[in-house]
C-alpha cells in the first residue's frame, strides 16, 4: 500500500521534470534557430575534417595527441575559436595543429559548435 502511494508522487514528479524539459527545449529552438542550426552544423564538419583525429570531446576521438575541447567554450571566445581554425600558426607560432583547409562557412560553424561547449 505504502509502496503504491510514494510510486505514484514519484511519477507525478518525473511528469512535471518531462513537461519542463520540452518547454524549455521548445523555446531554446524558437529563439535561437540560427545558432542552434550553426552547431549542428559545425559538429559535422568537426567529424568530416578528422579533428576527432587529435582531439577528444568527451569519450570520443583520440586520447594523448591535443588538447581536450570538451570545455573549450568557457575557456576561448568566439572570435579566438575563428583566427584560430583560420591559421593556428598565425595565433601562437609553436603551434603544432596545422592549418586545416576548410570554407569560412565551415570554420565559422565549427567555431560556434565549440563555443557552444562549456
Ligand atoms: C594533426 C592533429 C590535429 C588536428 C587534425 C586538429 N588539431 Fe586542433 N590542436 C592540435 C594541437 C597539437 C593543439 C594544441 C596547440 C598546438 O600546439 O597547436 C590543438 C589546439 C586546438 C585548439 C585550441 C585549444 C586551446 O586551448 O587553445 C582548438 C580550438 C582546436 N585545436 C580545434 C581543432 C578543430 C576544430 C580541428 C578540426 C578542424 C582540429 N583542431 C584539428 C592538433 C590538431
Amino acid at each position: 500500500m505504502i509502496a503504491t502511494r510514494v510510486g505514484r508522487r514519484q511519477a507525478s514528479r518525473v511528469g512535471g521534470c518531462c513537461l519542463g524539459l520540452v518547454a524549455a527545449v521548445a523555446l531554446g529552438s524558437a529563439f535561437a534557430q540560427e545558432p542552434g542550426n550553426l552547431v549542428e552544423k559545425g559538429q559535422k564538419v568537426f567529424v568530416e575534417q578528422g579533428c576527432y583525429g587529435c582531439h577528444t570531446i568527451g569519450k570520443v576521438g583520440t586520447q594523448g595527441m591535443a588538447t581536450d575541447l570538451s570545455h573549450i567554450g568557457a575557456k576561448r571566445d568566439l572570435v579566438f575559436l575563428k583566427s584560430w581554425l583560420a591559421d593556428p600558426s598565425a595565433q601562437r607560432p609553436t603551434a603544432h595543429m596545422p592549418k586545416i583547409q576548410m570554407s569560412r562557412a565551415d570554420a565559422d560553424a565549427v567555431a560556434t559548435y565549440l563555443s557552444s561547449l562549456r
